[in-house]
């Protein structure tokens, strides 16, 4: 069976099972993500002697580092990102030890052919035969090129197991995505692929499995009859920061909905799967993507919304407008938020939509999935229209992690007033300890060769097939029908008014 951590027998799968002796070769390792993300849960992991017993980590990028400077970078990397409670320095030491670098160019040969050599004498230092793990962490439009160039150079294929993980994004379009997939298909197979999408190592999104499919209460409720519509939100605090160069060509609909969203999507409307099977999951996932009702061009004004955050203020300190983020075109119509109607035209789901919305510059960020029921039938109460407010199931995926349900409850008292109230769960306080990273987990999992929690081709194509017409909608209009909303606030007015003709309203987190 598949290991997921959705219930006790496969957790305690996973606690047993430890990954066969690898080496992790990085593209892109002198990068921000290897130092805040991929050392610091490759550290944690090993501190919970998760990692391989023999392993290894050989760092590779065009910078010009060797192994003291790369130990040295992820040194201070662990000391401002890690997380170094009750570890002295010599156990940070005993880590670096494992790591190594080489500077490689996939344009030259000859580099191509040192890092083949460095790979082999890295293996031959901690494993009796090849397994190789390769993280691509590099801007997208090499990630084919890296591939290509690994079969060029007789690097992609080993006596042990071969596996390539793809940072996001994946493709920019449905052309691009395909072609993408193409290359990275005539070089692994897809069973080799693990295309990351961080949203999916996170332990509220895997819970959403587990409330689903692991309780009787939630299912019988999972549907038309009981369910009006779901809001999936996705919020930020944060502006595009140091990232305007790469924001800019993508916007909010390509950076957070197609791949994070669309995932929290799937697991909110997919049919129950046959087993816990990495397969079984994918399949469930990927049919319910497919069932979405394609966009026509003529409705993409009732679809989707876009909009722009001006200069504002967030926890009371001045902030920038979009256009004046650093690397971002002055007249650019890059959205930073964007919101997207699904629907779903399948038995379970006829009638009932789904919104995702992602924005940066909101007041705070919240990510969550906000669950909204039909009214009670009948309005015994609602003489005074306290009985409209309606049942509501939140999954709060950050950063309070947790689930509320909110219903009404009789007033205390001699009259019969109503008001609403929660009952909550709370990851830290049933827990008593906070969620690993999320690439802790993702980074684990490739090593145990487990795809549960990563993409799968034919979902990611779907939901570019989805998006793709909107995308060229907006490209194409430009700044016409873009929106603005001030940095620090819920988005733009347009937001509540292209939702109020249906009778819904946005939650705030
Ligand atoms: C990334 C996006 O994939 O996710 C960023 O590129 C975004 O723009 C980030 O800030 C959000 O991740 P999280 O885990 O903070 O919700």
């Amino acid at each position: 069976m598949s290991r997921l951590s959705v219930n006790p027998l496969s957790e305690g799968l996973r606690l047993e099972r430890r990954p066969e002796p690898s080496v992790l070769l990085i593209f892109g390792a002198s990068g921000d993500l290897v130092a805040r993300k991929l050392v610091p849960a490759l550290y944690s992991l090993s501190q919970q002697n998760l990692l391989p017993a023999r392993w290894a980590l050989l760092g590779t990028s065009r910078t010009d580092w060797d192994d003291d400077r790369f130990r040295a970078e992820m040194k201070a990397a662990l000391e401002k990102f890690g997380d170094l409670q009750g570890s002295d320095g010599a156990l940070v030491d005993e880590f670096l030890k494992s790591l190594f670098y080489i500077r490689s160019d996939t344009e030259d040969a000859q580099s191509m052919g040192d890092l083949k050599s460095r790979l082999e004498e890295v293996e031959k230092l901690c494993l009796d035969r090849p397994n190789r793990l390769f993280y691509l962490s590099t801007p997208p439009s090499v990630f084919a090129t890296i591939a290509e160039q690994l079969k060029e150079h007789g690097i992609a294929r080993s006596d042990g197991f071969t596996r390539v993980i793809v940072e996001k994004p994946f493709g920019t379009d449905l052309q691009s995505m395909r072609e993408l997939n193409r290359r990275l298909l005539a070089v692994f197979d897809e069973e080799q692929i693990y295309r990351i999408d961080h949203y999916l190592g996170k332990e509220t999104v895997q819970n959403i499995l587990v409330m689903r499919f692991a309780n009787a209460i939630y299912e019988p409720l999972w549907n038309r009859h009981y369910i009006d519509h779901v809001q999936i939100t996705a919020a930020e605090s944060i502006g595009v920061g140091k990232r305007g160069g790469y924001y800019d060509r993508v916007g909010a609909l390509r950076d957070m909905i197609q791949n994070h969203l669309f995932q929290v999507f799937s697991l909110m409307a997919m049919e129950p799967p046959v087993s816990l099977q990495a397969g079984a999951i994918r399949d469930e996932k990927t049919k319910v993507v497919r069932a979405v009702r394609p966009v026509a061009v003529e409705e993409i004004d009732s679809l989707a919304l876009r909009a722009q955050y001006t200069s504002g203020s967030i926890e009371g300190g001045p902030v920038p407008g979009y256009r004046e983020e650093e690397r971002v075109d002055p007249d650019s119509s890059t959205e930073t938020y964007a919101a997207v109607k699904l629907r779903v035209d399948s038995w379970r789901w006829a009638g009932v939509p789904f919104y995702l919305r992602s924005a940066k510059r909101l007041p705070r960020r919240a990510s969550e999935v906000v669950v909204h029921f039909k009214p009670a039938p009948h309005a015994l109460f609602g003489a005074d229209g306290s009985n409209r407010d309606t049942n509501r199931l939140i999954l709060r995926i950050q950063p309070d992690e947790g689930v509320t349900v909110k219903f009404r409850a009789k007033l205390p008292g001699q009259d019969l007033r109503l008001r609403g109230v929660n009952m909550d769960f709370d990851y830290g306080a049933s827990f008593g300890r906070k969620s690993a990273d999320a690439y802790q987990r993702l980074l684990l999992d490739a090593m145990l060769g487990d795809p549960t929690l990563f993409a799968r081709g034919d979902l990611v194509e779907a939901s570019w097939e989805l998006l793709t017409p909107i995308l060229e909608s907006w490209q194409e209009r430009g700044a016409k029908g873009l929106a603005y909303y001030e940095a620090g606030t819920w988005g733009p007015a347009e937001a509540d008014r292209w939702l109020a003709p249906e009778g819904r309203a946005w939650r705030r987190p």
